[in-house]
């Protein structure tokens, strides 16, 4: 299991500089990368006029839009739920942008009441994430945006 505690503590570092969300995320995302182990993408989507689109991410270019219901961000989106995807490819409509990804986890953030963004990260392996990571990257999530 990845040191989430440590993580949470030099994200509210980060936070104490700046709390504007755009640093936030960006070091969010960089936290999550450089301290989760086998992952090909940590990033957020953010909410924007009906959709979802790129925000500060570590790993390769991605798509920039995803619609509501599409792909696992777009349904843990629409859902408001978590996705935890253990394969990828038994996933109906996944959107690949690295063929490197296995499985994946999203996790919807809240901002004031709404869905502000997701926070999406890829594995290399299969089945990477369960609940106690959902839950702790929600926290993280939740502290970066708000
Ligand atoms: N896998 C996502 C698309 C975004 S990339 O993984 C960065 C999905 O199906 O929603």
């Amino acid at each position: 299991m990845p040191d989430y505690k440590l993580i949470s503590a030099q994200l509210k570092g980060f936070l104490e500089a700046d709390p504007y969300y755009v640093p936030a995320l960006s070091n969010a995302s960089a936290l999550l990368w450089e301290s989760l182990s086998d992952i090909s993408w940590a990033g957020f989507y953010i909410v924007r006029d009906g959709q979802l689109v790129l925000g500060p991410f570590q790993g390769k270019t991605a798509c920039i839009h995803i619609a509501k219901g599409k792909g696992v961000c777009g349904t843990a989106w629409e859902k408001d739920e978590v996705m935890l995807v253990p394969d990828v490819e038994q996933f109906p409509g996944h959107i690949a942008c690295s063929s490197l990804s296995r499985s994946e986890i999203v996790v919807p953030v809240r901002r004031g009441g709404e869905i502000f963004a997701v926070l999406d990260i890829d594995s290399t392996r299969l089945a990477e994430f369960d609940a106690t990571d959902a839950l702790w990257l929600g926290k993280i999530a939740a502290l970066a945006a708000n």
